[in-house]
């Protein structure tokens, strides 16, 4: 499979980059998703961030989805197509966007196609015990959204935010019964989407297990972009 940029350039300058984060929860798709935004120029487009936006606007839509994301299960379909399809019409899109996040089912992927073409899908894969601890360990900023760890990458101070000050939280969502809900959700309705999309000839997979810098490398050289530049 040619790596993304080069394909581009093969077909005329690297114009786009339409990419997709695939993996199980806890798998580190936010932590690099922020990572190839900086490097890259183009927008994450987390829904889980922008569900939490909701129910911290505590608009209709947002308390209905905390019911579902405070339990671990999947907010329905329609709600985040809808919320995509808005998000990804807006002008920063239009050079590219790294999904992180959704599609997380066969239906929303069906959606994405009639709205977006990905280049490349990216699975990082992780192994289950590291999930628990990387999820129980988390904390994440209120404000910016940065993604911190207790042990493996705590802030500076505790509970303020490096990068911006604000307040670092835990997310509702990260107890052990959400934790264990979100793995069973994600084999049963997300890991299908591993073999649609390898179908497709768009899947790559990652290694997830290594260093956030070390994964970070694989990827860019996945897309043919390089780290030094
Ligand atoms: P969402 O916010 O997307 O949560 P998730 O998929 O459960 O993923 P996480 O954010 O938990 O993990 P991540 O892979 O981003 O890992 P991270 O980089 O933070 O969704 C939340 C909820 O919203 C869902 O349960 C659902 O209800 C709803 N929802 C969202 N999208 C939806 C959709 N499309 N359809 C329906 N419902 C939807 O890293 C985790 C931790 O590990 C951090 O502490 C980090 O510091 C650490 N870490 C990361 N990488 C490494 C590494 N390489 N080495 C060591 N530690 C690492």
């Amino acid at each position: 499979m040619a790596p993304v940029a080069r394909a581009y350039a093969a077909g005329g300058g690297a114009e786009s980059m339409k990419l997709m984060l695939l993996g199980a929860p806890g798998a580190g798709k936010g932590t690099q998703a922020k990572m190839l935004m900086d490097r890259l120029r183009i927008p994450q487009i987390s829904t889980g961030d922008m569900l939490r936006g909701a129910v911290a606007q505590q608009t209709a839509m947002g308390l209905e989805a905390k019911r579902y994301m405070d339990a671990g299960e999947l907010v329905p379909d329609e709600v985040v197509i809808g919320i995509v399809r808005d998000r990804l019409a807006e002008p920063d899109c239009a050079k590219g966007f790294i999904l992180d996040g959704f599609p997380r089912t066969v239906v929303q992927a069906e959606a994405l196609e009639t709205f977006a073409a990905l280049d490349r899908v990216l699975d990082v894969q992780v192994s289950e015990e590291r999930i628990v601890s990387r999820l129980s360990g988390r904390r994440t900023c209120r404000a910016c959204g940065a993604i911190y760890h207790v042990v493996n990458s705590p802030p500076s101070v505790d509970g303020v935010c490096d990068q911006c000050g604000g307040v670092v939280y835990q997310r509702s969502d990260d107890n052990e019964a959400s934790i264990r809900e979100r793995l069973e959700q994600y084999r049963a309705k997300t890991a299908p989407l591993v073999a649609w999309y390898a179908d497709k000839g768009l899947l790559a997979s990652v290694d997830g297990d290594a260093d956030p810098e070390d994964v970070q490398a694989t990827i860019l050289d996945l897309l043919g972009v390089s780290d030094q530049s």
